[in-house]
């Protein structure tokens, strides 16, 4: 079979060409047929539908096409013919072919269709065989290009942020530390608490929550940055929307005031909608029939409204006024919860939010201060069926004022004094915010549990895979 190159599905499946010979490699959904003839359904991943192989019996060894099952590997080489079945163009009439590994029709977990989504979190090794989670993995993919894209075309340069930090840049929620001390034995000081000295950083410290300081070091010298790495978040939240660990994508930029952010947040949101209808549509179907059937209506939606944009404050009247009963209580100074992000976006405005100026005293210390002493210049965007989807804000970029939040909310300077160098010298209003990646996909998929939108979910009790 060398002689031969290796076509893609998704290639053959376009293809206008009938009667030349080809090659294809890849897994078998299904098998059947009949003592004459068999019909193999194969998926290479390129594409979310299947090629038709045609076996006819009495050209094989009988025993290899019994080995030939759902899940098992092999190799086709054959000619590309019209097909006269329905739901395809092309076929494959098979001459020859080769079984890489086999997969036991009593012990192969997806002999069966119609696996729920729980059971196949159970075998996350094994899902990317499914039809959902190949579309899934694939709209992934497209959306990391696409934001890559969005990115270099409008003149930004991707910033590597250090996975490994000192320093805790949300101030909310716990990190995982990174330690090479022995857990048993730590070194100690002669107060009696563990040396980090010693540690294998000479200090302590933990996985990243955010690369946002970093890009800001970068934004105040490139103009326009951005990073997307994974981020990681030791908070207990059993959530269909939090992991421990996600990828977040945080641009950030020198002279853009709050207003700047907020276009620049709306117009990129959008375009990776237009992206994902423009080159994901057979995935984007196949989720809108099996998952969703408002999916790809939704996307078109958000292209197509303007975001509505509104202070915290005012939001907070909406909700009192509403007359909806509530989870949790609302109350200008508290934190919103999905429930109330939902209720405006869904009920409210019909369309995505964009909140700004929440108190301060729930966000983060690096938010540019309102002169009214209470609110700083956060903004959440806010997206129907997931709630915030991304959040950001102006930076606080006057030294004196940074200096002031940092002590007031006993942020060690030591940890920090690199930070606080960049308002000292040729300090800039600067602004940017930070995407959650698998809130995104979760969007752009329909799918409902995040565990489901990342190969490999980190959740509280959940690392096996
Ligand atoms: O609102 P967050 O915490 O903001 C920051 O980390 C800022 N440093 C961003 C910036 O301004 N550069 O997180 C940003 C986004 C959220 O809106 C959400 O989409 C996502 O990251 N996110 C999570 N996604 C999954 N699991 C979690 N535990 C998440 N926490 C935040
Ligand atoms: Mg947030």
């Amino acid at each position: 079979m060398e002689h031969l190159r290796r076509s893609k599905v998704a290639d053959l499946l376009q293809s206008k060409e009938r009667g030349s010979e080809v090659l294809v490699k890849g897994w078998v959904r299904t098998k059947r047929g009949n003592k004459n003839v068999n019909f193999i359904a194969l998926n290479d991943g390129s594409v979310i539908h299947h090629i038709q192989v045609v076996a006819e019996v009495a050209k094989f060894d009988e025993e290899l096409l019994k080995k030939i099952t759902t899940g098992s590997a092999i190799a086709v080489e054959g000619t590309l013919v019209e097909s006269m079945g329905q739901g395809q163009n092309v076929e494959i009439q098979a001459r020859k072919i080769e079984l890489f590994g086999t997969a036991d029709p009593e012990t192969y977990p997806l002999q069966k269709k119609g696996h729920t989504l729980e059971f196949l979190r159970e075998i996350a090794h094994l899902r990317p065989r499914t039809n959902t989670f190949g579309a899934v993995l694939r709209i992934r993919h497209a959306m990391a290009f696409a934001i890559h894209k969005y990115f270099n075309d409008h003149g930004f340069f991707y910033i590597h942020s250090p996975i490994v930090t000192g320093s805790d840049a949300e101030g909310a929620g716990a990190m995982f530390r990174v330690t090479t001390l022995d857990p048993l034995h730590p070194p100690l000081t002669p107060e009696g608490k563990v040396n980090y000295t010693e540690d294998f950083f000479g200090k302590e410290t933990s996985l990243t929550v955010s690369g946002q300081l970093e890009a800001e070091l970068a934004a105040l010298s490139l103009s326009l940055v951005y990073t997307f790495g994974p981020t990681f978040r030791a908070e207990n939240s059993n959530t269909p929307r939090h992991l421990a660990e996600f990828w977040m994508i945080e641009p950030e930029m020198a002279f853009y005031d709050i207003h700047d952010n907020m276009d620049l947040a709306e117009d990129f949101l959008k375009s990776l909608m237009q992206y994902a209808l423009d080159h994901c549509m057979d995935d984007l179907e196949f989720l809108n029939k099996m998952y969703d059937n408002e999916l790809i209506d939704r996307l078109q939606q958000v292209i197509g409204s303007k975001f509505e944009r509104l202070t915290y404050t005012e939001a907070i009247e909406i909700l009192k006024a509403s007359g909806q009963s509530w989870e949790f209580p609302v109350d200008w100074g508290s934190d919103l919860q999905a429930e109330h992000e939902r209720y405006l976006v869904e009920k409210h405005f019909h369309c995505p939010v964009i909140l700004t100026n929440y108190p301060r005293d729930i966000k983060a210390f690096y938010m540019k201060q309102n002169d009214d002493n209470k609110t700083v210049r956060g903004m959440d965007v806010l997206f129907p069926r997931i709630g915030e989807i991304i959040g950001g804000s102006q930076r606080e970029e006057d030294y004196d004022s940074l200096l002031r939040r940092i002590r007031e909310m006993n942020i060690p300077e030591k940890d920090v004094w690199w930070y606080l160098d960049t308002r000292r010298f040729g300090t800039a209003p600067h602004s940017g915010f930070g995407l959650g990646f698998e809130r995104l996909i979760l969007f752009v998929t329909g799918m409902s549990n995040i565990r489901d939108v990342i190969p490999f979910p980190r959740t509280p009790k959940n690392a096996e895979f």
